[in-house]
C-alpha cells in the first residue's frame, strides 16, 4: 500500500477476494483505512471506500453513485429491484412486499419463524447432550433463513433443497474479486444456479397467476406491476428476494454462534438477561460485518468524494466491513463489545438499497439465540472453522459441543 507522489492519491493491491484475507481480513483493513477514506486500487482499477461516513454519502446519493453497470446488475439482474436507481420503478416493485417485511407484517410470522427455529433446535439440543457435537451451520444456520422465506414465498417443503443448492451456487458471485481463472469458475457455477432458480421460480409465477394463494409470489402476480410487467422481470425480482436473504442470514447466524460459542462470559450474560440479545447481535453484525463490499458506478458526471476526483464511470466499491470498524464512528472498534453504546451499523446497507429483509433476518437471530440459550446455554465451539472472502464473510462449519468445563 502506498501513496501515488504524481496525483497524491493512496494506492493498494489489498487482495479483498483472498482466503488468506479472509482469515483475518482486519490488519489490512485497518491498515487500508489508515491511508484514507478513499484508496484507489492498482489491480482492480477501481476506488475502495474505508470510512462510515463517506460509504453513508455514496450509498444516500444514488442518483449520482449508481448499482446500474456493476457486479450487482450482473448477479440479480437489470430487472430486479436491488439493481435499480429509478427511484419510481424501483420504489413500486419494493412496495409490494414493504408491508410483509415490516414490524407489524412480521408480528404475525413470529410464531412461524418461532417454530421453524424449535423444529430444527430439537434434534440438535437432543445431540448436544447426548454429547455429540454438532455443525450448526447445517443443522441451523442455512436451513432456517431458506426455510422461513420459502414459507413466505409459497415455496414447497420439497423444493428447499433445491433452491438451497442453486443459491449457494449464485453466491460464487463475488468473482469480481477473484484472479481470472478463477473468477471464469466462479461465474460459471452463478450462472448455472441463477438460470436453475429463474426456471424453477417462473414455474410457481405461473402456478399462483392460475391460482393464487396468500404467500408472496401471489402478492407479486396480483400487484399493479405483477399484472403490467413479463414474467422474466418478476423472476428476477423473486430470486433477488430469495438469494439475498439466505447466504447472508446464514453466514450472521454462524459468526453470531461462533462469536458467542467462543466466549463463555457472554454467553453466561445473555442467558441470564435476554434483553441484551438483539444489541448483541447487532455487535455481532458491526464487528464481523456478512456483506463486506458492496459496488456502484459513478454516473452524471464526475464528482469529488474527500477530496478525490472520481471519473464518470469509475467503479467503486464501499468496504461496509472497513467502514463498521471505522474509529471516527466506534470506540475501540476492533473490540466485540456486549455493552457498547447504540449506533447503527451498515451491514444491512443505507440509502435506497437498505436491506429490505432486515428485520426479519434479526427476527430469526433473536428467535434462534434464545432458542438456545434456553436449551443450550452451554453451547461452545468445538472444531476448527474456516471463513469465506470479504464480500459474503462467514465462518465455516460451525461444531458446536456442550462446554463442560
Ligand atoms: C444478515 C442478513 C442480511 C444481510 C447482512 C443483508 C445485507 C444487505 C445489504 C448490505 C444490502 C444493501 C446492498 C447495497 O446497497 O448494495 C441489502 C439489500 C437487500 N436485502 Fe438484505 N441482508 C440480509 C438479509 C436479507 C433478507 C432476510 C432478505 C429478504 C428475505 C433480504 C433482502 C434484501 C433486498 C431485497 C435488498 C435490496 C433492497 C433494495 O434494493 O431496495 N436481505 N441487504
Amino acid at each position: 500500500m502506498a501513496v501515488s507522489a504524481a496525483t497524491r492519491t493512496p494506492t493498494t493491491r489489498f487482495d479483498i477476494g483472498s482466503d488468506e484475507i479472509a482469515a483475518d481480513p482486519w490488519p489490512g483493513l485497518r491498515e487500508l483505512s489508515g491511508l484514507g477514506p478513499v484508496v484507489w486500487h492498482e489491480t482492480l482499477g477501481r476506488w475502495l471506500v474505508t470510512a462510515d461516513q463517506e460509504t453513508r454519502d455514496i450509498l444516500a446519493r444514488f442518483e449520482r453513485f449508481s448499482v446500474e453497470g456493476t457486479s450487482m446488475q450482473d448477479l440479480f439482474g437489470a430487472e430486479a429491484f436491488i439493481s435499480m436507481d429509478d427511484r419510481r420503478r424501483h420504489d413500486r416493485l419494493r412496495q409490494v412486499w414493504a408491508a410483509a417485511f415490516r414490524q407489524q407484517g412480521l408480528e404475525a410470522l413470529r410464531p412461524v419463524v418461532q417454530a421453524t427455529v424449535d423444529r430444527l433446535l430439537a434434534p440438535v439440543v437432543e445431540r448436544l447432550r447426548s454429547g455429540e457435537a454438532v455443525d450448526l451451520s447445517d443443522a441451523i444456520c442455512r436451513p432456517l433463513p431458506t426455510m422461513v422465506i420459502a414459507l413466505m414465498m409459497g415455496v414447497p417443503d420439497e423444493a428447499i433443497p433445491d433452491v438451497v443448492r442453486w443459491s449457494d451456487a449464485m453466491a460464487s458471485g463475488s468473482a469480481s474479486y477473484l484472479p481470472e481463472a478463477q473468477a471464469k469458475r466462479a461465474r460459471a457455477a452463478r450462472d448455472d444456479g441463477k438460470t436453475q432458480l429463474a426456471a424453477y421460480l417462473g414455474r410457481l409465477i405461473a402456478e399462483r397467476r392460475a391460482t393464487p394463494g396468500a404467500d408472496l409470489i401471489s402478492t407479486l402476480v396480483q400487484s399493479e406491476p405483477g399484472r403490467e410487467l413479463p414474467d422474466e422481470h418478476l423472476v428476477q425480482n423473486v430470486r433477488q428476494l430469495l438469494f439475498a436473504g439466505n447466504e447472508t442470514t446464514a453466514k450472521w447466524l454462524a459468526h453470531i454462534f461462533v462469536t458467542y460459542g467462543e466466549r463463555p462470559g457472554v454467553r453466561r450474560e445473555l442467558a441470564a438477561d435476554r434483553t441484551l440479545v438483539v444489541a448483541a447481535n447487532e455487535e455481532v453484525m458491526r464487528w464481523q460485518t456478512v456483506v463486506g463490499t458492496t459496488v456502484r458506478r459513478v454516473r452524471g458526471g464526475p464528482t469529488v468524494v474527500a477530496g478525490i476526483a472520481m471519473a464518470e464511470g469509475d467503479e467503486v466499491t464501499c468496504l461496509l466491513a472497513a467502514a463498521n470498524r471505522d474509529p471516527a464512528r466506534y470506540r475501540d472498534p476492533d473490540t466485540f463489545d456486549l455493552h457498547r453504546p447504540r449506533q447503527p451499523n451498515l451491514g444491512f446497507g443505507a440509502g435506497l438499497h437498505n436491506c429490505l429483509g432486515a428485520m426479519l433476518a434479526r427476527m430469526e437471530a433473536e428467535r434462534a439465540v434464545n432458542g438456545l440459550l434456553d436449551a443450550a446455554p452451554d453451547f461452545a465451539v468445538a472444531a476448527p472453522y474456516r471463513y469465506s472472502s470479504v464480500p459474503l464473510r462467514g465462518p465455516l462449519p460451525v461444531i458446536a459441543a456442550l462446554d463442560r468445563s
